[in-house]
């Protein structure tokens, strides 16, 4: 790991306890390792990432496929904006429930608005969208060329 700096951080007892019980839930050796994810979770969730980098991102839907013309509207969503839309899971939940994970890849704004619209969609029951910057946040080596 290149340039590597200490901080100290000041955190009350309490915070700290309960992000030591989130960190050994999750497997993590040490809280450095933990509070770097948190770090980088963050900023890659938040609005740090400008609107015309380049993203990778995936859409989560659930959503009641009776609704109607809710597949149709949501499908006709994604061959509007084929050019970002590179894949797309389907599961029949249950009888009702459908899951949908879309992958998008290309500018933060078109992604973002893409998945805005998605989400919003009339009759979907919940909906996130989780988004990467490969070009503002470097977690592993880059690619040998
Ligand atoms: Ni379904």
């Amino acid at each position: 790991m290149a340039d590597l700096s200490r901080i100290g951080v000041s955190i009350d007892s309490e915070l700290l306890h309960r992000f030591d019980s989130f960190i050994a839930d999750k497997g993590y050796d040490n809280r450095s390792e933990a509070f770097r994810d948190l770090i980088r979770d963050r900023l890659v969730g938040s609005a740090v990432i400008p609107s015309n980098a380049l993203v990778v991102g995936t859409v989560t839907l659930i959503y009641d496929h009776h609704t109607r013309l809710l597949p149709e509207k949501l499908t006709d969503l994604q061959h509007e904006n084929h050019a970002i839309v590179i894949s797309t899971l389907h599961a029949h939940l249950d009888h009702e429930s459908c899951l949908e994970v879309v992958v998008l890849r290309g500018k933060s704004r078109d992604v973002q608005k893409l998945a805005d619209r998605l989400i919003s969609t009339k009759g979907v029951q919940h909906g996130r969208l989780v988004m990467s910057s490969p070009e503002t946040v470097s977690h592993h080596p880059p690619p040998h060329r």
